[in-house]
């Protein structure tokens, strides 16, 4: 039996998507000798979910350029990937993972540390008729995506959040008419600012699409949709979405904390239900995970980003390296930041604005080459761009450094930040 301060001989991983490829790597790169476990549920080999929405579905893109890392990687980096394997339960007592039995006959993994990175699925419709509705998150759901658009004349969209307003986008690339039906009052409201909505409403109705809001879907037939106010909304493809839920019932039935996604504390591990103390041993990242962020102004945060699956899993895996010689690694305090592309706009957000108490704009809205910054007692928290990369970049490095400019830096647009 080991200590928790000897080095570690063995590390599982659940979930292959790019947090839990992403811990793997990073394992490798930190120099951790023992063995690594990365146990998928789908049968592909980890891929990237972004171009899904975006260049994929466009045709821009083909499923060979999607894979995270090569094949040979993971016999190179002596990554023990199993695919089409699910994780059914975990022992925290023995420190085991079982798995699913009708392919493993209930086998048994051992870990020293375990890196829980389930991700999030699919929040399904919940109106009559739902199965006639198609997703848009694994590669199997955009392949059939893909291979139906085409033939479509006329394609709904429920939910106007990112992926809603990214797959109308690529239905009007396609030239079909194409209907979007969000529930609230404007379009990626969770995310952000009422300017920002706004741009985006007549950015798709400019293009053609039919954005419907508020406007609540009650059932799905044969022609398209009906709404609560007794509207149709012609259809013969119909795609949700309208958000995810995030993967945490291995982590509740094992006794760890979960909230709107697995409890961790500031160094990624996990939180016993209970005693309220962390558990050393098991860790959780990425799109599952609810964890302590320095840059958010209301309070623990589950983000489903890139950036923070890629940082999450890099940060997990020193704190493993970092256990196993005694030490303990610095808490995660990576910048938040994230984009979309919709029609030739490119959107992206640094830091949190959640909690905002002053908003300055840079650039020109009606020319769609804007940045919004966020303020909260005068410190800089967030900022949106779009179509002003530089702008994107500056901010990133700004709140990297832990530095604010004036709301008169931001406001002018000919100052370079990042050349602050
Ligand atoms: N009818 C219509 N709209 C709905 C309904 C409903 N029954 N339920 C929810 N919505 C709306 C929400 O109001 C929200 O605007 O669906 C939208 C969902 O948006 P997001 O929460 O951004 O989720 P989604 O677009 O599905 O993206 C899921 O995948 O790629 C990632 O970054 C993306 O984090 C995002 C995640």
């Amino acid at each position: 039996m080991q200590t928790d301060n000897s080095p570690a001989t063995s590390v599982v991983i659940i979930g292959g998507g790019q947090a839990g490829l992403e811990a793997a790597a990073a394992l490798r790169t930190q120099g951790f000798a023992g063995r690594v476990t990365l146990i998928c549920e789908e049968a592909q080999a980890p891929y990237q979910r972004p171009p899904l929405s975006k260049d994929y579905l466009h045709g821009k893109q083909e499923a060979d350029r999607l894979p995270l890392r090569a094949p040979a990687f993971f016999e190179n980096q002596n990554i023990e990937l199993l695919l089409n394997t699910s994780a059914t339960k975990i022992d925290r007592a023995a420190r085991t993972v079982e798995l699913r039995k009708d392919v493993s006959n209930g086998q048994l993994l051992p870990f020293d540390y375990l890196i829980l990175a389930m991700g999030a699925r699919n929040r399904p419709l919940p109106i009559e008729g739902a199965g006639r509705a198609v997703y848009l998150r694994s590669l199997p759901e955009a392949q059939a995506l893909r291979e139906r658009m085409p033939n479509a004349t006329s394609v709904a969209v429920i939910g106007g959040g990112f992926i809603g307003l990214e797959a109308a986008a690529a239905a009007r690339h396609y030239g079909k008419a194409v209907s979007v039906i969000e529930t609230l009052p404007r379009l990626m409201a969770r995310a952000v600012s009422p300017v920002v909505s706004q741009f985006f409403l007549d950015l798709h109705t400019k293009n053609g699409v039919n954005v419907l809001l508020p406007a609540a879907a009650v059932a799905l037939d044969d022609g398209g949709v009906a709404l609560t106010d007794g509207r149709h909304v012609p259809a013969d493809l119909v795609i949700a979405g309208i958000g995810v839920i995030p993967e945490t019932s291995l982590a509740r039935d094992a006794g760890l904390a979960v909230g709107n996604g697995i409890v961790v504390d500031e160094f990624l591990r996990t939180v016993d239900e209970f005693l309220q103390m962390n558990d050393p041993r098991i860790f959780a990242i990425g799109d599952c995970a609810q964890h302590p962020n320095c840059f958010s102004q209301t309070g623990a945060v589950r983000l489903e980003s890139v950036q923070n699956a890629i940082d999450q899993a890099k940060c997990a895996a020193r704190g493993i390296i970092a256990a196993g010689k005694g030490l303990e690694s610095p808490p995660y305090a990576d910048v938040p930041w994230f984009w979309t592309d919709q029609f030739d706009v490119r959107f992206q957000m640094a830091g949190l604005s959640a909690g905002h108490d002053q908003q300055v704009l840079r650039g020109s809205v009606e020319d769609g080459k804007f940045s919004l910054f966020y303020f909260k007692n005068g410190q800089l928290i967030a900022a949106d761009s779009v179509n002003r990369l530089t702008d994107h970049i500056g901010v990133r490095k700004l709140l990297g450094a832990r530095r604010s400019i004036t709301e008169e830096q931001a406001a002018d647009p000919n100052l370079d930040l990042r050349k602050l």
